[in-house]
């Protein structure tokens, strides 16, 4: 989990395709409550092929926004080009999948993004920006592409402090 995932070959494999329908899959059942419990699984929003033990550089997201409308990316070599001075953070903390243990704390983040790669459930290029809750959900993939965890982003002496403007959603 620790390791840099490498660029995964385009076009993209019919094999590539499968896992990531399943990683989607997966997402999308996890929020079922009940499937979750029956299946001692926790609930997740967002799974990099890293965490089914492969090391490409691609990764799925699956919620329902504010506004009921489905977000829904299976992202492939993406490359995050912008990424705002401006912090937000979750007041809840994040939790991962792949960690068991919690850790407590505000995990920095970018409030705005603009990131652009392969979107294979388009089967098109992709370019946008996400704020907010999006954004981190993509930055926290994002950092499994790279070996990082979002415990390395919690700050080891002030957990629970703001940077100054950030916005704690
Ligand atoms: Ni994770």
């Amino acid at each position: 989990m620790r390791k840099r995932s490498q660029p995964v070959e385009m076009p993209l494999s019919n094999k590539d395709k499968e896992t990531l329908d399943a990683m989607l899959d997966y997402l999308k059942r996890s929020q079922d409550d009940e499937y979750a419990k029956k299946h001692h699984i926790r609930a997740g929003v967002g799974m990099a092929a890293i965490q089914i033990g492969l090391l490409k550089r691609m990764f799925v997201i699956y919620f329902i926004d504010e506004n009921e409308e489905e977000v829904a990316y299976q992202l492939v070599n993406p490359v995050i080009v912008e990424s705002s001075v401006k912090k937000v953070a979750l007041q809840s903390g994040e939790g991962c999948l792949s960690v068991d243990d919690e850790h407590q704390g505000l995990v920095h983040r970018s409030y705005k993004i603009k990131i652009k790669g392969f979107d294979a459930l388009t089967n098109k290029d992709v370019e946008f920006t996400a704020t907010g809750y999006k954004a981190i959900v993509i930055q926290h993939e994002y950092d499994h592409l790279n070996g990082m965890f979002f415990y390395n982003r919690i700050d080891k002496i002030n957990p629970d402090k703001p940077y100054p403007g950030e916005e704690i959603i």
